[in-house]
Parts: C-alpha cells; sequence; structure tokens
C-alpha cells in the first residue's frame, strides 16, 4: 500500500496538482508555444478554445473573458439589463452572482431553494412571480418588494447540478425575462429536457450562461479565466466588445467596456485540458456514487440528490448533518479537509444589509446553510481515501447521542457556526 493510503495520511479537500502533473508534457509545449509567439492576449489560442468550448457545450458560441464574474457581468448587460431592475436569483451561491447584478446597476432579489438539490425552486419562483410583482399596464412586471422591473433570472446550478431548467424557461418565457445560467460550477452537467426530449449541457439552454475557470473548477485554468456560452450571435458580439474596451476593431470604440479578456496562456491550458473533462466528470461521478453507498442507510447523514432528469458532475460533494460543525471538527482532527458551500446566506451578509432582508425570509437555505459539509472530492481521489472519509463521518456519528444533535441543531444560528470554525 501506497504511504499515502495509510490511515494517518491527510486527505485534502482538493488536489489541485495532480491533473497538473498528468498533463505536464501537454500544459509545459503550451506555454512554450504562447512564450515562442509572445501572442498573449487574443489570437488563435483563445479563438481555438472558444471554438472547442462551444462544441463541449453544444452551443454555436462561447466567449471568453478574464473570470466567472465577468461572464455573468458581460451576459447581463449585453442581454439588456439595466441599470435599477431586479435580477432574481437565490441566496446559497457565491457572492460573484449577486455582485455581477449589482455591477450593472440591477438589483438582486432572491427566492428560496429546493430542499434536496439546493437549487432555485420552482415553486418559489412560481410564488414570486405570482403573488410578489404586478404588472404594469405596458405589460412590464414590478416587483412589489423594491418597485422595480423583474427582467432576469440567474438559475445557478450549484455544486455541479443544474437546475430544473424547463420549469423556469417556461416561467421566464411566461413573463417576458431574460435567463442567464450560473455555469460556473456545472461544466459538463446535463439535463433531461422533456420540452425538447433529450439531454442537454449546462450552459445551452439560457439565454446566455456563465462559466468560471477558477482553478478549482471541474475545468480549470492555471489562474483566473471565464467564458460565456450563447446560441445568440449578436449577444455572442456585443460580450466580445464588451470584453475589449468595447472595440469593434482596434481603436474603433462603439461602447465604453472593460479589459475583461482571457489571455492565450491559459486559453492553451484549458484547450489542452478540455479533452479530459469528460473523463474528469466521470471519475467525480463514480466518486459521488461510492460515497452514496459508503454512507447509505445512516439516517443521521443526507446524501446528495439527483433528481431523475439530471446528470451532476459533483463539483462538490455535499452531505448534509444537523451536527456539522462537530463533524467538521472531528473530520479536521483525523487529517480530512472539508468545505462549507457557503456557511452564510447571501442574505444575511454584511455585504447586502441594504436589501432588507431579515432571518427567516428563506428557511430552506437557512437551514441548509447550517448542515451542509463539502467532503474532499476531486477525479484523482481514491476509493480507499474515500472510505477513511465516510469510516470517520460515521465513526463521529456513532459516539454522538441522536437525540442531542438533533436538538442542539434545530437553534443553530448561522453567524455562530461561522466563527467556530
Ligand atoms: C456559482 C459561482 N458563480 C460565479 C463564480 C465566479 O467565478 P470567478 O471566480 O471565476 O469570477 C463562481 C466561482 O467561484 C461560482 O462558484
Amino acid at each position: 500500500m501506497d504511504v499515502s493510503e495509510t490511515t494517518t495520511a491527510i486527505i485534502p479537500f482538493l488536489d489541485l496538482a495532480a491533473p497538473h502533473l498528468e498533463l505536464a508534457q501537454e500544459l509545459t509545449d503550451v506555454f512554450r508555444k504562447v512564450m515562442l509567439t509572445a501572442g498573449f492576449v487574443g489570437g488563435p489560442v483563445v479563438e481555438q478554445f472558444e471554438t472547442a468550448f462551444a462544441a463541449f457545450c453544444r452551443v454555436e458560441h462561447s466567449v471568453g473573458v478574464s473570470s466567472g464574474t465577468d461572464a455573468l457581468r458581460f451576459a447581463l448587460m449585453a442581454s439588456g439589463v439595466m441599470a435599477g431592475d431586479v435580477v432574481l436569483t437565490v441566496p446559497n451561491t457565491f457572492i460573484a452572482t449577486t455582485e455581477a447584478i449589482s455591477q450593472v446597476g440591477a438589483m438582486p432579489e432572491v427566492v428560496d431553494i429546493d430542499d434536496r438539490t439546493y437549487n432555485m425552486s420552482v415553486e418559489k419562483l412560481q410564488e414570486f412571480l405570482e403573488g410578489k410583482c404586478r404588472r404594469t399596464d405596458s405589460g412590464k412586471l414590478i416587483s412589489l418588494r423594491s418597485n422595480r422591473p423583474v427582467t432576469a433570472i440567474i438559475p445557478v446550478h450549484l455544486y455541479g447540478q443544474m437546475c430544473d431548467m424547463d420549469s423556469i424557461l417556461a416561467l421566464a418565457e411566461h413573463y417576458g425575462l431574460t435567463v442567464i445560467e450560473d455555469a460556473c460550477q456545472a461544466h459538463g452537467a446535463e439535463y433531461f429536457s422533456r420540452k425538447l426530449n433529450r439531454l442537454m449541457k449546462a450552459g445551452s439552454m439560457g439565454h446566455a450562461a456563465a462559466f468560471s475557470f477558477y482553478p478549482g473548477k471541474n475545468l480549470g485554468a492555471c489562474g483566473e479565466g471565464g467564458a460565456v456560452t450563447t446560441n445568440d450571435a449578436a449577444l455572442a458580439a456585443r460580450i466580445r466588445m464588451l470584453r475589449d474596451h468595447g472595440q469593434v476593431k482596434k481603436y474603433y470604440h462603439d461602447v465604453e467596456g472593460y479589459n475583461g479578456r482571457l489571455d492565450a496562456l491559459q486559453a492553451g491550458f484549458l484547450h489542452a485540458k478540455l479533452p479530459h473533462l469528460e473523463q474528469w466528470n466521470t471519475q467525480r461521478r463514480d466518486c459521488a456514487a461510492r460515497y452514496n453507498s459508503l454512507l447509505a442507510d445512516n439516517p443521521a447523514v443526507t446524501v446528495p440528490y439527483e433528481p431523475h432528469w439530471s446528470r451532476a458532475v459533483y463539483h462538490l460533494y455535499v452531505i448534509r448533518t444537523t451536527a456539522r460543525d462537530e463533524m467538521m471538527t472531528h473530520l479536521k482532527n483525523a487529517g480530512i479537509s472539508t468545505g462549507l458551500h457557503y456557511p452564510i446566506p447571501l442574505h444575511l451578509q454584511n455585504a447586502y444589509t441594504q436589501l432588507n432582508y431579515r432571518r427567516g425570509d428563506f428557511p430552506v437555505a437557512e437551514r441548509a446553510a447550517a448542515e451542509i459539509l463539502s467532503l474532499p472530492i476531486f477525479p484523482q481521489l481514491t476509493a480507499q481515501k474515500q472510505s477513511r472519509v465516510a469510516e470517520e463521518a460515521l465513526a463521529f456519528h456513532s459516539q454522538t447521542p441522536t437525540d442531542d444533535v438533533r436538538s442542539g441543531s434545530d437553534s443553530l444560528d448561522v453567524v455562530e457556526l461561522v466563527a467556530k470554525q
């Protein structure tokens, strides 16, 4: 047995070195090529990756940008979301989703999530659109909460699992809303569309979608990167302009834009990694299935739920337990790293006090935030290491009187939980 498989070895949350060692030669070749051609920004290396990534997502256009945050921001702007609009999303996402909304001058409003998938609840979205908005004579949808026009929805495909897109798109169409998928955690995830009667890839269903290539993502750069995918050629053209100072050609600026380009080195690295993504996603799915069976039948632990229409790619493997903090500490003491995605829902963050949400407004997201725990997952994670993670998680539970755990955690305060980390 390898020393790294012993019962005392540290188990990292993520191993970013492993894929780079596997692909050392290809990545070094990319580096050499970019150095020798000195085409650092834009050019054929970026274009080749964009074409390959569009094909991977089964869309017509992919535009490389400098981060997932810029991808969201540019997608919103290019779709016509205006300053003063409301964009609907969820409280349990990385703050970049709502930052992008605010940065275009719009206001985020959130709806609660589904208790099992942790993604946007279609029922809550419908409730919001039907009961918490009014229509003006000209047909505009106005949020009663903020008295502002609601123009777009950002469903977030959290942890690598797609939202129920048929239902979200049907509601969006009915209310005339733009849908921008936040696919930053969902490269390669699939959804069986009952409407289209086929599997659809993340990033191919909304008007546009945003991807992040932050190093820890399923497809990660060796630095920052992102992309917008879309089937709308005009929208892709606007994003190409926005990412490059509003230029249509060098020094001809139709609008003010941004410095938001994907650089050639990152595009080259991503292009070298892309052919491996399906395999890495399969390995992640295998890891998830293994955890599911190792943790099965333990009433104290809830494993991730994958609806029949979903093929998740497990960017994160998130369990739920009412004794989350104690389990996290136990695993840490056993040399096992875990994560919290995310400990404080966005509506309770200091950054959003001006939105005037209160604790209790989104009970499903709030409760999930107090109970979720992300276990180590990455393509190269071995079955032995997974067994040890599961053993420690379950050993912890067999030592814990269930009643105490349950009653103690019912009154969990999210802020308190974070302070204890
Ligand atoms: C759900 C979600 N949205 C947006 C982003 C922003 O991506 P980036 O960090 O590349 O700007 C991330 C990345 O962490 C994310 O997880």
